[in-house]
């Protein structure tokens, strides 16, 4: 099922902002469900910048719990990064706290509570954050759709149970999937059109394999970072975190389904009215952003990841660890001078996929012969899959690097690493 939503959309001027969690009421599925929603929404505003431009954004805690945000895929300073313990202090309720970073790279990103995230994300705190580039390529329409599940109960309220099972194997899925368009759906789209998609997996643990019907184009960028060579448009695997942006010419009414698990699943639609003269211009790839230049790995790791029902046991008291320890260390997995290049093999040993996620860098996933894939921030693993990386470490402070299926998080895929 659908659920259109023109979210409140900022003017490229303004990054003055204010971010107000809250008790909502969201319609969902014929349900009106208490969910949580910043300033009043699900999802939240969307913020849109303009390349190079400051944020100054004041998180305003109306919750009555504690609150935190995170920037996720945006280079910020350590201090704005949203992490507990590691950058800053929770913000507790009626307390206020002031974020102010700038936005040296265009893409899509998105912004999340990352307190007790596998529930406040669950609920509805999250957001799309889009930089657009100095000279975006001209669409017609520019689109967020945001994939997001939900688990409902028979009353067709917020599941509040947690249960244990949830967090040994694939995460809790939720029973109601809704994609969140905003803003094209208040504009009309024809068929010829050319749109510009940004879809987003704000999901606390689902995994989608998303198909586009309708649209004749090109993948031009993975978690925000445009690729040197746009792809040709198959269905999308989209892990929670990652973003994918496509570029297309409107051939029908544009239906998004998702194919990772065994039934083809419907997600939802564009539908478009009346039609024109497709553009004849080609789809190039993005302008790409300033990222730092990899050097000979410094420093090369490995990290295991391990735990969840059916797998060899582990030194870690979570369900899940990494290299035998489960949750945040003392120590960080690794610390790094300021500028090295880091070559981390990651291996999945369990018998779940999972999608490791690096804050305040993006990392290339290398292939089996040790060529640079795409660019990405969070990098997906199959069971029994090894991936490496490789990451130019310049942000100096402490990061988060964590399984971003958020029950994974929450019961031990979670370490850091310093830098600097
Ligand atoms: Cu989007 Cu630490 O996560
Ligand atoms: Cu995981």
């Amino acid at each position: 099922m659908t659920v259109a939503l023109a979210g409140t959309r900022l003017p490229a001027a303004t990054h003055e902002l204010i971010l107000a969690p809250q008790s909502i009421k969201a319609h969902l599925a014929g349900y009106d469900v208490s969910m949580l929603g910043f300033n009043g929404g699900l999802p939240g505003p969307e913020v849109r910048m303009r390349q190079g431009q400051t944020a100054r954004i004041t998180l305003d805690n109306r919750l009555e719990e504690g609150a935190l945000v995170h920037w996720h895929g945006l280079r910020v300073p350590n201090r704005m990064d949203g992490v507990n313990v590691l950058t800053q202090d929770v913000v507790i309720p009626g307390d206020s706290y002031r974020y102010q970073f700038g936005v040296p790279d265009a893409g899509t990103y998105w912004y999340h509570s990352h307190y007790l995230s596998y529930d406040q994300v669950s609920r509805g705190l999250f957001g799309a954050f889009i930089v657009e580039e100095q000279n975006a390529p001209a669409v017609d329409h520019d689109i967020v759709v945001q994939f997001f599940d939900v688990l409902l109960d028979q009353s067709g309220q917020y599941d509040e149970g947690f249960n244990p099972a949830h967090f040994a194997t694939e995460g809790r899925i939720g029973n109601t999937v809704t994609a969140l368009v905003s803003n094209g759906t208040s504009k009309n789209v024809r068929q010829g059109d050319r749109l510009r998609l940004r879809l987003i997996n704000p999901s606390i643990d689902r995994v989608y394999r998303v198909g586009l019907d309708g649209l004749a184009g090109k993948i031009v960028a993975l978690d925000g970072m445009p690729l040197a060579q746009p792809q040709t448009l198959e269905p999308i695997l989209l892990a929670p975190g990652q973003r994918c942006d496509v570029i297309g010419d409107a051939t029908g009414p544009i239906r998004f389904d998702d194919s990772f698990g065994e039934r083809t699943l419907s997600l939802g639609e564009i539908a478009v009215s009346g039609s024109r003269e497709p553009a004849k211009a080609p789809i190039t790839a993005l302008p790409a952003n300033r990222m730092p230049a990899p050097q000979d790995p410094g420093q090369t790791a490995e990290l295991v990841l391990q735990g969840g029902a059916g797998s060899a046991s582990h030194n870690g008291t979570g369900t899940w660890a990494l290299n035998d320890v489960s949750g945040l260390p003392r120590t960080p997995f690794l610390s790094v001078a300021q500028g090295t290049t880091a070559r981390i093999s990651i291996r999945n040993e369990t018998g779940f996929p999972h999608v490791m996620h690096l804050h305040g860098h993006h990392f290339w996933e290398l292939d089996a012969a040790g060529e640079a894939g795409p660019y990405r921030d969070s990098t997906y693993l199959d069971t029994g899959e090894t991936r490496d990386i490789l990451v130019v470490l310049d942000n100096p402070g402490s990061w988060m690097l964590h399984c971003h299926m958020l029950s994974h998080q929450a019961d031990g895929m979670a370490t850091w690493i310093r830098v600097g």
